[in-house]
């Protein structure tokens, strides 16, 4: 459709993945070109059912999704099970009719750079194998992203699986190397930002919504709260990413040159600045106030 922006979505639905991929469906003037998944949070076939029945339960089959990655470049993902649970989502789904396209991810991403060069924004919410790959298998496509916006790193701030690493970057660090050392201008969205912007128990299940989407956001964090007592806080990591992509005012940054530990077996993943100005477009400050008024006016909330 003209006029629309037009974005690909990489991911590892889990729940703030499906939260992020809920409020592209209902962001104004936002055309979801189609959803590639990676392992990460669960195992790849859970997260290529998972992003099914969001795009089923959402009423967007015509959405295509493109399978990609079971494994990192090295080793094996670790999954997140203690945090997203088993299934990946804190709500059941109905088992998906719909089944993904024929052409696997990366090839998926690669004829759709190709096809509309500089117009697409690519937004990549989980381990960075797919895009990774891209890189390796077709060269300079990667290049053809209009914007490129990426979950991941801890960027002078702790690591959420190890001290010094995050998830997307721990589970896959030589792929993060090779996308953010690829010279590709990349929006990185990291912990310390994400750290901004969350909202705690009592905020998710007093959440009211006025729309289908909405619902299932709540009951997904509202889930997700009940399925351990002792949790506090619930990030908004890859809607907040999302976001970014969709309104990059929304955040204020800096460049960078972005170094990915992948031989330090302590600090395997860890997101290093090794100079300023670089590739790397670090987001600093989040404008918290307008990110919830976002999300009021994709999903309803009513935070
Ligand atoms: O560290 C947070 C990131 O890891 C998010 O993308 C979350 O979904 C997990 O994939
Ligand atoms: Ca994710």
């Amino acid at each position: 459709m003209p006029n629309q922006l037009k974005v690909i979505i990489d991911t590892d639905p889990g729940v703030d993945d499906a939260i992020a991929i809920l409020m592209a469906l209902a962001w104004p003037g936002v055309e979801v070109l189609g959803l590639t998944t990676v392992g990460g949070n669960v195992p790849l076939a859970r997260t290529t059912r998972n992003a099914l029945a969001l795009l089923e339960y959402a009423g967007r089959t015509d959405i295509p999704v493109a399978s990609g990655s079971a494994r990192p470049i090295s080793s094996s993902f670790g999954y997140a099970y203690a945090v997203h649970g088993v299934s990946g989502l804190t709500r059941r789904l109905p088992r998906p009719k719909t089944t993904p396209v024929d052409t696997n991810a990366v090839d998926f991403l690669a004829a759709r750079l190709r096809g509309l060069p500089g117009q697409i924004t690519l937004i990549a919410l989980g381990p960075l194998t797919n895009l990774a790959w891209l890189t390796l298998h077709h060269p300079g496509v990667l290049e053809q992203t209009a914007h490129l916006v990426v979950m991941g790193g801890a960027v002078n701030t702790p690591g959420n699986v190890t001290p010094y690493a995050e998830f997307n970057f721990y589970s896959d660090p030589e792929a993060a190397a090779m996308v953010l050392s690829s010279g590709v201008p990349v929006t990185l969205v990291d912990l310390a930002v994400c750290r901004r912007v969350g909202i705690d128990r009592q905020g998710a299940e007093g959440l009211a919504t006025r729309t289908r989407l909405g619902r299932l956001a709540a009951q997904l964090l509202a889930n997700w709260f009940r399925r351990d007592p002792q949790r506090q806080q619930f990030e908004f990591y890859d809607p907040l990413a999302l976001a970014v992509a969709l309104e990059p005012s929304l955040a204020s940054t800096y460049q960078a040159a972005i170094r990915v530990e992948v031989t330090d077996p302590d600090r395997r993943g860890e997101s290093l600045v090794t100079g300023l100005g670089g590739p790397v477009e670090v987001a600093q400050q989040v404008d918290k106030q307008r990110f919830f008024d976002l999300m009021e006016r994709t999903l309803g909330f009513v935070v």
